[in-house]
């Protein structure tokens, strides 16, 4: 079987690309299913690349990122997260997404475990297929939190722990208890955290901790500007790994992608000094959003633990996802099946909140009709 026979085509971007279809065909369908900020990038961050872009800024940059932005990245690290780094310690990569990539193929080989807790955002398992190693799924909690008997799935294979902190799908965030579990855990067996924290200021109380700042040797901490600053099509994120690592993803960055768009750069390093309340206020926007849609959901009767960040609702559903998702862009909706999430997850469906207030209550009022019917 070849590498790639494995893997799946992206279920969310499949329910994307449906959506797409049928409105093309002229069906009005409100689309719950996309990953994405609704809002449009900060204007001083738009002109910070246009700027670059102008002046020359147009030649292939240092593989690992510009110096300016790698130590303002090193230093948000060491202010945010308490993650003790210089610039030389990150690498800029088109989006988190490549930064994931990079850390599986360059820590994974044939052989070893990968644990992934469910429900899981889709590429992460993916990744560890095209590495040649086996995820062995680990379900959450219903709340999101790691159960207590976690320490059972590791075996002399794990080689790496995957979190997302806040979740994607569930919105969930992991507390400093679940985190310090898992730390304990990576030292008494000796494996790598994978920690994806591209949803971290997207945050509505819960404190965020990094796990990298309790075991930084054995932590790969990824984040980006995607959600935090509407900057999804720009393609820009990051990552940094303690040094035996490093080397192996800074050689799968120059032989792939040989380094970050260069004027993109300069639009990331405006957007990490420049003024916060762009994110505040997007942040603001968000959380109005999730409690319309608890208020919403639970109007229809289904079942949702409040999401404390991210911009998704998971709620439960009585039967198969992928039925319902079907029967719910009938009717209008697009929302994603939670089999997209894991090989346990066929009982939940994802909606994201990344729509305006107004597209939300009309969605609520379609959902709430379909459900009426069943
Ligand atoms: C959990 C998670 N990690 C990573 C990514 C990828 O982010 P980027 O746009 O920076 O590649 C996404 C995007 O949907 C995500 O939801």
């Amino acid at each position: 079987m070849s590498r790639l026979d494995q893997v799946e085509e992206s279920a969310t971007l499949r329910i994307a690309d449906l959506t797409n279809e049928l409105k093309k065909r002229g069906k009005d369908i409100l689309s719950f299913s996309l990953g994405e900020p609704d809002f449009d990038t900060p204007r001083h961050i738009v002109d910070a690349a246009n700027e670059a872009m102008s002046t020359g800024k147009t030649h292939y940059a240092p593989s690992a990122g510009i110096p300016e932005l790698r130590d303002a990245i090193a230093a948000k690290l060491k202010n945010d997260n308490a993650i003790d780094v210089t610039g030389k310690d990150i690498i800029v990569t088109p989006g988190a997404k490549q930064a994931i990539f990079e850390a599986c193929f360059g820590v994974l080989n044939k052989g070893d475990e990968a644990i992934l807790l469910e429900p899981s955002w889709v590429s992460y398992d993916a990744c560890i297929k095209m590495s040649e190693a086996k995820t062995v799924w680990v379900k959450s909690n219903e709340d999101g939190s790691i159960p207590a008997d976690f320490g059972k799935h590791i075996t002399k294979k794990t080689r790496m722990v995957i979190l997302n902190s806040p979740n994607n799908p569930s919105g969930a965030v992991l507390t400093k208890k679940d985190l310090q579990h898992v730390a304990d855990l990576a030292v008494d067996h000796d494996f790598y955290v994978l920690s994806d924290e591209i949803y971290e200021k997207i945050s509505y109380g819960e404190k965020h901790y990094s796990i990298g700042s309790m075991i930084p040797d054995r932590t790969i901490t990824v984040n980006g500007f995607s959600k935090a600053y509407a900057m999804a099509g720009w393609r820009i994120g990051y990552v940094t790994a303690p040094k035996p690592v490093f080397k192996n993803l800074l050689k799968v960055q120059q032989h792939t992608i040989s380094s970050p768009t260069t004027f993109v750069q300069y639009g990331a390093l405006a957007a990490l000094n420049g003024s916060q309340d762009c994110v505040t206020e997007m942040v603001k926007q968000f959380k109005a959003r999730r409690d319309v849609v608890m208020k919403g959901l639970k109007d229809i009767g289904l079942e949702c633990p409040t999401p404390e960040g991210a911009f998704y609702a998971y709620p439960k559903v009585d039967g198969n996802s992928e039925k319902i998702a079907e029967g719910l862009l009938d009717a209008g909706v697009g929302l994603t099946p939670g089999s997209a999430f894991g090989p346990d997850s066929n009982d939940h469906l994802r909606m994201s909140y990344a729509s305006s207030m107004e597209q939300i209550v009309e969605g609520l009022a379609r959902m709430k009709k379909y459900f009426a019917n069943q």
